[in-house]
C-alpha cells in the first residue's frame, strides 16, 4: 500500500558546512489495512520520515508510492503536493483552533484547500468523524473545554474527516499522562482497526509500540535497524540496538567459539556460555550476549549444575509491583534479574542463577 524506497533527507546543521543525514535511505512497505510503527530514540528521524511521506518535507532523494502512485520521487523529479496526497496527520502537539468549537474544528480541512465540498457533505462527514471517536455528543463545546484526551480525539477526528487512504500519527499520545495514554493506546487500536485505515505510527516508547502494531521498524541514526512483527524484534533482536532498545537486556560481552551441537558456545568473563542462536556473527568474532532480567532463573542454591549455571550475590533489590528487580553481582560484572515478586532474595546473601541457553543470543555490537 505504502512503498518508502531509499529515502534521504539531510538538513544543513545551524551556521556550520556539515549536514546531518536525518533519514539516510530508509526503506520499508505497509501493507493495506497495517499499523506501522518507527520505533526508536529521539533524533533518530522518524518525525523526518513521516514529513517526507506527508509531502511537509522534500526528501533529497528516494521514492514514496502510495497504492502504485508516485508521491516522491527524486529521479523522476516527481513531488506531489501535501493537500494532494489524501493524507491524515495528527502530531504530538495536537493544533485544534482554540477559537472555534468542535464541530467547526473537524469542518476545517472539508472548508479550505480547495475541496470542493457541499455544506450537507459536511454536516454528513464531520458527523461520522465525530462518532467514530466518540465525541458526537461535544459538537457544540468549544475546543479549548475539552479535556487532554479529548483534544486528542478531536485532532483524530480531523484527520479522518478527509477519509485519508493513509494515516500518520507522531508522538500522538505522548503529551498525556500515564493512565490516560494506556486507555487511548486500545481506543486507537480498536478504532484503526475497525476503520481498517493503513497508519504509520511514530513514538520512542517501545510498549506503545509493542502494544499496537502489526509491524515495527526500530530506527536508529536515521537509518532502519530490525523490522519485523513485535514477537520477532523483541523476542529475536538482530543486534545489541534493538536488544537494548526495545525492551531491556543485559550484555555479556565474548567471543563466539563455535558451534556445539544445536547451540553455540561464548568465551565471556564468566566462562564458556552456551547460547541458542547467533546473529550477525560467525566463530571467532567479537559478540555481546544478550539476556533479558526476566529470562533469568534464580536457583535454589546447588539445585542445577552444568553450563549457564553462575553463582553471585545480591547487590540490590527493587519492587516494581507486579515484579521484583534484583541487581546481582558477579566476578565479572553484573546481571539485571526480574523474577514473580513472590521471590524475595536478601542483599548480601549468595545467589544461583541458570541463564536458559535458548534465551541467550550473541549478536552483533552496533
Ligand atoms: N528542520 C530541521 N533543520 C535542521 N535539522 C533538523 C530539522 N529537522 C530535524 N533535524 C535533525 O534531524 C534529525 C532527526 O530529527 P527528527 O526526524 O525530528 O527525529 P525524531 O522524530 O526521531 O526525534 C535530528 O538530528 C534533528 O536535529
Ligand atoms: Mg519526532
Amino acid at each position: 500500500m505504502l512503498r518508502v524506497h531509499e529515502l534521504c533527507k539531510a538538513f544543513r546543521e545551524g551556521t556550520k558546512q556539515g549536514r546531518v543525514h536525518a533519514v539516510d535511505k530508509v526503506s520499508f512497505t505497509v501493507e493495506e489495512g497495517a499499523f506501522f510503527t518507527l520505533l526508536g530514540p529521539s533524533g533518530c528521524g522518524k518525525t523526518t520520515t513521516l514529513r517526507c511521506i506527508a509531502g511537509l518535507e522534500r526528501p533529497d532523494s528516494g521514492e514514496i508510492l502510495v497504492d502504485d502512485r508516485v508521491l516522491f520521487s527524486g529521479s523522476g523529479g516527481v513531488f506531489v503536493q501535501p493537500n494532494q496526497r489524501n493524507i491524515g496527520m495528527v502530531f504530538q502537539s495536537y493544533a485544534i483552533w482554540p477559537h472555534m468549537n468542535v464541530f467547526d474544528n473537524v469542518a476545517f480541512p472539508l472548508r479550505v484547500g480547495g475541496r470542493k465540498v457541499g455544506k450537507a457533505e459536511i454536516r454528513n462527514r464531520v458527523e461520522q468523524a465525530l462518532s467514530v471517536v466518540e465525541l458526537g455528543h461535544l459538537a457544540g463545546r468549544f475546543a479549548t473545554k475539552l479535556s487532554g484526551g479529548q483534544q486528542q480525539r478531536l485532532a483524530l477526528a480531523r484527520a479522518l474527516v478527509i477519509q485519508p487512504s493513509l494515516l500518520l500519527l507522531d508522538e500522538p499520545l505522548s503529551n498525556l499522562d500515564a493512565k490516560l495514554r494506556e486507555s487511548l493506546r486500545f481506543e486507537l487500536k480498536r478504532l484503526q482497526r475497525e476503520q481498517g485505515i493503513t497508519t504509520v505510527y511514530v513514538t520512542h516508547d517501545q510498549s506503545e509500540a509493542l502494544s499496537m502494531s502489526n509491524s515495527i521498524a526500530v530506527m536508529q541514526e536515521g537509518t532502519i535497524s530490525q523490522v519485523g512483527d513485535p514477537f520477532s524484534v523483541y523476542l529475536a533482536p538482530e543486534n545489541s540496538f534493538v536488544a537494548d532498545f526495545v525492551g531491556s537486556t543485559n550484555f555479556i560481552e565474548g567471543e563466539v567459539v563455535g558451534p556445539a551441537g544445536d547451540e553455540w558456545q561464548v568465551m565471556t568473563g564468566h566462562g564458556v556460555l552456551h547460547v541458542g542462536k547467533i546473529v550477525g556473527v560467525d566463530t571467532g568474532d567479537q559478540c555481546v550476549v544478550s539476556i533479558r532480567p526476566e529470562h533469568i532463573e534464580v536457583l535454589k542454591n546447588g539445585a542445577r549444575q552444568g553450563p549457564n549455571v553462575l553463582t553471585g550475590e545480591v547487590r540490590t533489590r527493587l519492587f516494581t509491583g507486579e515484579a521484583m528487580d534484583y541487581q546481582i553481582s558477579f566476578e565479572h560484572g553484573e546481571l539485571r534479574c526480574r523474577t514473580p515478586a513472590a521471590v524475595r532474595l536478601s542483599s548480601g546473601k549468595p545467589v544461583t542463577v541458570h541463564l536458559p541457553a535458548s534465551l541467550c543470543a550473541a549478536l552483533r555490537k552496533s
